[in-house]
């Protein structure tokens, strides 16, 4: 008899009989009747074992938990009182005839149900045994889902799968490259890819007009939970497009997944500017289900005593912000904030307790006030419209550090008082990027990727690089980067431009780009495209913390496999095949 599936099974299979198979739930002896939950993926169908059948009664006995078996036998129906509505099966049972033990189990280094108290380590370790815990399946399966929705959109859009090298040149993403030695070519190292930028972009040369590919990327980075070493992307390139035939795209897209996985319908993606963004939430990827705003004073300290506001408040470098939450909060809450901004370099955290928003001269309590002007608090207490029970922090200092301390305490804020409706979902398009980031000893980094084009003009790029807009955009949901793309610059004389500009000499840029800078020559569309990170996206829509979460076998976060052990030595004969010496004398 071949085997059902036992998720198939329900009251219409009553009185056939069938067989299954799957793994020993639990195993519980009711006064010589045997109940045997027996689980296949996250199902999981009551088998009962009587005693009168004495040669499987014998068999069961012996069973353990997580033992493989199969059963045979008839479907009946649960007698009442012992229904379970909440399972799919809950109104059936297998009465056993036949039953055989395909495998068996040693005792699990942790029970299913317990995988809280043993910790993700162990959980990493035996991952194989954590992915059989039904919510790990159910989200392994989410995961499947989406990509399989998006493969049909895109594939139902004229997008061509196609695949490029995973062994290859280091293409620039602003991580460093896992690289990987060569023995035909000692002393030669091929890189893994951060992405595919510069194969899609070589595929748009080569006439494809429509490329996609869910594809795994490296990048040697600090491990976050939301970043793992290798990660996938759902990576898109088109030709002759616009960035708004691009968005589009990409938030059809979205929308496609959210109806067909969530049964969500997302309204249509509002767009917002970079500065603006950064303006009013000191972040790039703002969480907007958060209601707290960053509001400027610089305007109300210009002249102030207080150097603490009133040098950055002349200062162009400068910002000065506050935060106001309408929560009274204590002085070791305030502490605590304070240690959490200086994590992001911040020197201090001012703040002002509004306990009476009617007398500005009494009714308010901070260590600064004494610093304070009568007309500064007052012009304060307008423009920030404060109440009483409300506290208002502020931010000073180079902006880059007020962003990046403020922007994660409007974030932490809103976590900690609870202010994010977390039933909602909040898409963002961010667009009108900077070209290059420029460091505070005013050095330049690829915003996106050096190969993304301008919106201003190359003179605009070579006289005031700091301020040249990129044509480039980047989808937020939930204050998570899910995607970034952009145009892409399609003549080599740009190209070339931007490389030096970042300081890439034409050397080093030929011995990097080399075959690409010339590929541009040949007739290159102009193109863009944009990728998705799938493991951020799967997280928000399985709900979990962490990327991990939705990662088959993960690493941790000092980019290890605790279940494999690798990173792990290799021998010095294989080293030396490599022409590789290591200068770190191997662990025992
Ligand atoms: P970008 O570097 O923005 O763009 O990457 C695209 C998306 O990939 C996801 N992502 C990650 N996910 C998990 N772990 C990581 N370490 C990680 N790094 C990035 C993010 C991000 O939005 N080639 C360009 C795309 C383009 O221009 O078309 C690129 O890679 O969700
Ligand atoms: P100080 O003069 O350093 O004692 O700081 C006076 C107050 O200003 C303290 O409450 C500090 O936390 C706060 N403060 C100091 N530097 C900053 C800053 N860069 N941004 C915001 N507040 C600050």
């Amino acid at each position: 008899m071949s085997l059902s599936k036992i998720s198939s099974l329900s009251k219409k299979n009553l009185g056939k009989e069938i067989s299954v198979a799957g793994w020993v739930e639990n195993i519980r002896d009711h006064g010589g009747v045997i109940f045997i939950d027996l689980r296949e993926g996250n199902e999981i169908l009551q088998v009962v074992v009587e005693p009168q059948n004495k040669e499987i009664f014998e068999v069961a006995e012996s069973i353990r938990d997580e033992f493989v078996i199969s059963v045979s036998g008839e479907i009946r129906e649960r007698p009442k009182g012992t229904i379970n509505k909440k399972m799919t099966t809950g109104e059936i049972e297998l009465d056993s005839s036949n039953l055989s033990i395909l495998s068996k189990s040693k005792p699990m280094p942790f029970q299913l149900d317990e995988y809280v108290k043993v910790g993700e380590e162990t959980r990493l370790k035996y991952r194989y045994l954590d992915l059989r815990r039904s919510e790990m399946q159910e989200t392994i399966r989410i995961r499947s889902n989406v990509s399989n929705e998006i493969r049909q959109f895109l594939t139902s859009n004229d997008f061509l799968d196609i695949e490029t090298p995973m062994m290859t040149k280091a293409t620039p993403e602003g991580a460093r490259d896992f690289v990987i030695p060569s023995r035909v070519n000692q002393g030669s190292f091929y890189a893994l890819p951060q992405s595919p930028q510069l194969f899609k972009q070589l595929l748009m040369i080569s006439g494809f007009g429509k490329y996609f590919q869910i594809v795994r990327c490296f990048r040697d980075e600090d491990t976050r939970k939301d970043r793992q070493p290798e990660f996938t992307q759902i990576d898109i390139e088109s030709s002759f497009t616009s960035a708004e035939e691009v968005m589009n795209l990409g938030e059809n897209l979205i929308k496609e997944v959210f109806k067909k996985v969530l049964k969500v319908e997302l309204k249509d993606f509002p767009v917002m500017t970079y500065a603006e963004a950064i303006k009013k939430f000191g972040s790039d990827k703002p969480d907007l289900r958060n209601p707290l705003k960053l509001i400027d004073v610089k305007d109300i300290f210009t002249d102030s005593e207080f150097k603490v506001f009133g040098d950055p408040a002349k200062d162009a470098k400068s910002r000065l912000v506050s935060l106001k939450v309408s929560n009274s909060l204590s002085r070791s809450q305030i502490d605590d904030y304070t240690k959490f901004v200086g994590n992001y370099g911040a020197k201090g955290l001012a703040y002002i307790k509004v306990n009476d928003a009617n007398d500005l001269k009494e009714g308010l309590q901070s260590p600064i006030l004494k610093f304070l002007s009568e007309n500064e608090i007052e012009s304060l207490s307008k423009k920030l419209d404060i109440s009483s029970g409300d506290t208002v922090f502020f931010g000073a200092g180079h902006k880059k550090i007020v962003n990046e301390s403020m922007g994660a305490l409007r974030e932490k804020l809103g976590e900690d008082l609870k202010l994010i409706d977390k039933e909602k979902w909040a898409p963002l398009w961010i667009k009108d990027f900077p070209v290059f980031d420029e460091a505070e000893d005013g050095s330049l980094s690829p915003s996106h990727h050096p190969f993304t084009r301008t919106t201003d003009n190359l003179e605009m790029l070579e006289k005031n690089p700091a301020m040249a807009r990129a044509d480039a955009y980047d989808l937020v949901l939930n204050g998570y980067e899910i995607g970034g793309g952009s145009m892409r610059i399609h003549n080599s004389k740009e190209q070339r431009k931007v490389l030096s500009i970042l300081g890439i000499s034409d050397e080093e840029a030929e011995e990097k780009f080399g075959f690409f800078l010339e590929a541009l020559d040949y007739g290159c569309p102009p193109h863009g495209g944009i990728a998705f990170g799938l493991d951020r996206l799967v997280m928000l829509i399985c709900n979990k913390d962490s990327i991990r979460d939705v990662i088959a076998f993960p690493k941790t976060q000092s980019a290890y496999c605790l279940m494999t052990d690798a990173p792990s030595n290799i021998s010095n004969d294989e080293l030396s095949e490599l022409a590789i010496k290591s200068t770190i004398q191997p662990k025992d």
